[in-house]
């Protein structure tokens, strides 16, 4: 390709229906627990299989949630580097990357054995915590994460994520997206059933990815404040970043971090666009967002090669009942990059936040920005 010009690429990517409406199900690994506004495989996978990336790079997500740009990058033999504030993510992140641990299942069978027997395991101080878990749960729970954080480092991190997967179902929050309590007649017996079997889907989701694991890296951390000496070079950028008020992933997952002895609050304390930011005495306005994708973009300036491409999906957000284009923001943060692509695309139904549907948005923007070449920057 001219490192001037990528009209061709703009011509491919304007050929591509990004709704993908295509799409049937989910690949296996693409399921293997829930998150929040995570990309559909398709849309980094069109990215990847459209733009180039030069030899010797990697491929960049600096709000990687669940690692769906790194799988897609796995998938086809590119190294990929992905950072996220939230550790669930970073969780999922990681193990859909990393090799599949041998004996999976069995190591998952031992550690239910062990839990079962285990009766006098610590319960975490988590808050109401009554209110979310019977007791018989909470026992449950607590003496399979304490099996699971003695049992052999191979498995540890892919039996972290099978608990963390069975946490909402168990609990008394009706799902994943509601936060009202409600009686689901599970007991302890269920608890250790339902992680044994998330056990076994995970292995059969790993076990799915026939292709050579090229390196995936996943920092757990706040994006404005990373060195990016810690990574490069970077040959383009797949990301969709927090916005404004829309989606909370330190909520989502708050119960699932407390059992996992992680710390919900000071996630939300640095999270982008959490909604708590957005009620409190000073509240966060678009300008902050707008010095959020500044500080973004002088990492990514940073590390990515000069002609490389950074690719943006976001949607808009409702602020004290003002619509705000948060992809115009994005644009106007991107000094020295020049818009080559945009497109509007439907966000799923299922997967608006109840703040996006009350304010009525419905579609995102796909932004394709390219950086400026040194000698015409
Ligand atoms: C739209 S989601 C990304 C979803 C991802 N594309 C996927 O497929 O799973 C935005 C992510 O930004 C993360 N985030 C919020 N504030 C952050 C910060 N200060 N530093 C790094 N990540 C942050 C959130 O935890 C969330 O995972």
């Amino acid at each position: 390709m001219s490192p001037y010009g990528d009209a061709s690429s703009s011509r491919t990517l304007a050929k591509i229906d990004w709704d993908f409406p295509e799409r049937v199900a989910h690949s296996g690994i693409e399921g293997i627990h829930p998150y929040p506004a995570k990309f559909i495989a398709e849309l980094p996978r069109a990215l990847l299989e459209s733009l180039p990336v030069a030899p010797g790079t990697a491929v960049f997500d600096p709000f990687c949630g669940g690692g769906t740009t790194l799988a897609e990058c796995q998938r086809r033999g590119l190294p990929s580097v992905g950072i996220d504030l939230n550790p669930i993510a970073c969780l999922m992140a990681r193990v859909k990357t990393a090799p599949r641990p041998s004996g999976l299942k069995d190591a998952a069978s031992t550690v239910a054995d062990c839990a079962r027997r285990r009766p006098d395991a610590k319960i975490p101080a988590i808050p109401n915590l009554d209110h979310w878990f019977d007791r018989p749960i909470q026992v449950a729970l607590a003496s399979l994460a304490e099996t699971i954080g003695s049992a052999p480092d191979a498995y540890r991190d892919a039996l972290r994520l099978a608990l963390s997967s069975i946490v909402v179902r168990v609990s008394r929050q009706e799902s994943d997206t509601r936060y009202a309590a409600i009686d689901k007649n599970v007991d302890a017996d269920d608890a250790f059933t339902l992680f044994l079997r998330a056990a076994a889907r995970l292995d059969s989701a790993l076990a799915q990815r026939d292709y050579p694991l090229v390196r995936s890296e996943v920092f757990e951390g706040d994006t404005l404040a990373f060195d990016p000496s810690r990574i490069g070079p970077i040959g383009m950028v797949v990301t969709s970043p927090p916005y404004p008020n829309a989606y909370e992933y330190w909520l989502y997952h708050k119960h699932r971090m407390h059992w996992l002895g992680l710390d919900p609050l000071s996630v939300k304390a640095r999270e982008i666009g959490a909604r708590a930011h957005f009620f409190k005495r000073n509240p966060h306005t678009a300008d902050d967002f707008a010095r959020q994708m500044t500080k973004t973009f002088d990492l990514i300036r940073k590390v990515l090669t000069p002609g490389g491409h950074a690719c943006f999906v976001v949607g808009r957000s409702r602020i004290h009942g003002r619509i705000v284009d948060n992809a115009r923001i994005v644009e106007k943060a991107a000094a020295g990059f020049d818009l080559v692509f945009s497109a509007e695309r439907t966000i799923p139904a299922r997967r608006r936040s109840f703040n996006l549907s009350h304010a009525n948005i419905k579609t995102e923007t796909l932004l394709v920005l390219r950086r400026r070449d040194a000698e015409c920057a």
